[in-house]
C-alpha cells in the first residue's frame, strides 16, 4: 500500500506535523509509537522546531546600532535541556525564584547572562544573585534598599535594572495584564514620590548600578500597538530620569507577552514584522531624545515554545449526560495542563489516528481530577473516538508542565523532544516519587 502523506504547515499546529495513512507524525516519528513508548499523559516537543523559534528572535531582533538580547522567558518551561540549547544558542535566561537560579545554574548556564525577576526577592535570594553576577531586576523601592545594604555590608557590587509599570492596557486575559495602576509588579512610571526616592538611592551609589528600566505590559498579545506604545512610553521615561537625574542609562527591557495561535482563528502575532519596528522605534527615539541607549532586551516564553509542542492522552470512556452533552474523558487534566481552569485558555485538538475522519461529535474533553472545572476544551469538534485511540492536544508547550501539580496525586508527565529521533528529556514521574517527600 502506497503510504499518503500529507505536510501540514499551519503555524497553530507543529510546523513539520505530517499525516501518513490517517495517523499523525512528526516528520517520519509516529506519535502513537510515542504515546506507546513513553505512556500518556505525554508532551511531545519537536526540538527542531523549537530551536528555529529561538533563530527567528535571533535574526530579528537585532540591529547594527544596538546590542539586542533575548532573554528566554523560563517560567514557560525550565528543564536542563532547554538551557541547554539557550546556552548554545546564545540566548540569556531569566528566572523568578531561587530555584529557578538554581537549576539554571545546575544545568551549567553562564549566571551572568541571567536576568531575575520576582516581587518579592528574599534576602538569600538577593544574596545568591549577587554573589552569581547575575543581572537584578529590583522589583520595588524596599528591595532595593535590601540590596544595597546586602551589597554595602558584604562589599559586593550588583547591575539592576528597574522594573517599572508603564500602564499599559493590552487586551488580554485580566489574569496574565500585568501593566495596568493596579498591578502588583514594579512601580508606576507615574509614581514621581517613588521614582524620587528609588533614584536618590541609585545616585552616587557605588556598589549598585542601574543599567536601565524593565517593563512586561501582558501575556498571549495579538496587537502590535500595545508593544510599540511600550517603547514610546520606556524611551520617554528613561529621558525624564536622566534630565532629573543627571543618571546615565544604557539599556531597557521590553518584556516579553508575545501571543501565539491556540486555535486556527485566532489572529496570531507575527514577531518578524513586529521586532524590525520596535527596533527602529527605539533608534529614531534614541536620537529625537538625544538618548544613550545601547542594550536591549526581550523576553519572549510562550513564543518560543508553545507550538512546538502537543500534549498526547489516551481517549478513554465517552458519557453521554441526561442533556444529551458528551463528555470525552482522558487519562490527564488539568495536573497536566491548569490554563483552562485558571484563564479559560482554548485549545484545539485532533484524535492522532483519525485525522482525515469527518468532524462529527462534539465533545467537552474532561479530564480525571476531582473537579468540575477539569475540562481541557469545550464544544470541541472530533471523530468519533475508540477507546485507546490518542487524543492530540495542540500549542502545549508553554505554561504546562511548568504549572503542572500533583493534584490527586496524577504523575507528572515524561517530556520528550523529537529532533531525527526521540529523546527522553525529563521522566515521567513514578508512584514512589509521590512518598519522597513525606517524614
Ligand atoms: N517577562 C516577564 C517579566 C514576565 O512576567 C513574563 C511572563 C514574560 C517575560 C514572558 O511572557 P510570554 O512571552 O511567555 O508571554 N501562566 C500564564 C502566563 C503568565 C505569564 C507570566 N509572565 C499563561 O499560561 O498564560
Amino acid at each position: 500500500m502506497v503510504a499518503l502523506v500529507v505536510q501540514i504547515n499551519n503555524k497553530m499546529k507543529p510546523k513539520y506535523l505530517n499525516i501518513i495513512d490517517n495517523s499523525a507524525y512528526l516528520r517520519n516519528i509516529s506519535y502513537v509509537d510515542l504515546a506507546k513508548q513513553y505512556q500518556t499523559p505525554l508532551y511531545v516537543f519537536d526540538e527542531i522546531e523549537l530551536r528555529e523559534n529561538m533563530d527567528d528572535f535571533l535574526t530579528h531582533f537585532q540591529s547594527a546600532d544596538f546590542s539586542c538580547h533575548t532573554v528566554y522567558a523560563s517560567k514557560a518551561l525550565l528543564i536542563p535541556s532547554i538551557v541547554k540549547i539557550c546556552k548554545e544558542k546564545g540566548l540569556y535566561i531569566d528566572a523568578v525564584s531561587l530555584g529557578d537560579l538554581y537549576v539554571i545554574k545546575e544545568s551549567g548556564f553562564p549566571m551572568n547572562k541571567v536576568v531575575f525577576h520576582g516581587n518579592n526577592k528574599s534576602i538569600e535570594e538577593l544574596k545568591f544573585a549577587v554573589d552569581n553576577k547575575v543581572i537584578i531586576v529590583v522589583d520595588h523601592l524596599e528591595e532595593l534598599i535590601d540590596l544595597i545594604n546586602y551589597c554595602q555590608e558584604n562589599n559586593q557590587k550588583a547591575k539592576t535594572l528597574f522594573r517599572v509599570n508603564p500602564g499599559i492596557e493590552a487586551h488580554t486575559h485580566k489574569y496574565v495584564q500585568t501593566s495596568l495602576n493596579t498591578s502588583k509588579f514594579g512601580e508606576s512610571i507615574y509614581d514621581n514620590e517613588r521614582i524620587n526616592l528609588i533614584m536618590n538611592c541609585y545616585k552616587d551609589n557605588k556598589n549598585v548600578k542601574l543599567l536601565g528600566f524593565h517593563s512586561h505590559i501582558g501575556s498571549q498579545i495579538f496587537e502590535e500597538e500595545p508593544f510599540l506604545l511600550n517603547v514610546r512610553k520606556m524611551m520617554a521615561f528613561s529621558k525624564q530620569v536622566e534630565n532629573l537625574y543627571q543618571y546615565p542609562l544604557t539599556t531597557i527591557n521590553f518584556g516579553g507577552g508575545f501571543g501565539i495561535k491556540y486555535l486556527e482563528t485566532d489572529a496570531g502575532l507575527d514577531v518578524k514584522s513586529l521586532l524590525p519596528k520596535m527596533v527602529e522605534l527605539v533608534k529614531t527615539l534614541n536620537k529625537q531624545l538625544n538618548l544613550r541607549i545601547k542594550d536591549l532586551f526581550i523576553e519572549p516564553g510562550r513564543s518560543i515554545l508553545g507550538n512546538s509542542c502537543v500534549t498526547i492522552y489516551k481517549c478513554c470512556d465517552i458519557k453521554e449526560n441526561i442533556n444529551h452533552h458528551k463528555f470525552l474523558f482522558v487519562d490527564g487534566g488539568m495536573a497536566d495542563n491548569i490554563r483552562p481552569a485558571l484563564y479559560q485558555a482554548k485549545y484545539s485538538a485532533d484524535i492522532v489516528m483519525k485525522m482525515n475522519d469527518e468532524k462529527n461529535e462534539i465533545y467537552d474533553i474532561a479530564g480525571k481530577c476531582c473537579e468540575s472545572g477539569d475540562i481541557l476544551a469545550i464544544d470541541l469538534r472530533l471523530p468519533k473516538p475508540d477507546k485507546n485511540d490518542y487524543l492530540m492536544v495542540y500549542s502545549t508547550g508553554a505554561y504546562t508542565y511548568s504549572m503542572s501539580s500533583n493534584y490527586n496525586n496524577m504523575l507528572k508527565p515524561a517530556i520528550v523532544f523529537v529532533s531525527d529521533k526521540p529523546k527522553l528529556v525529563v521522566r515521567r514521574q513514578e508512584l514512589k516519587d509521590l512518598m519522597s517527600l513525606y517524614k
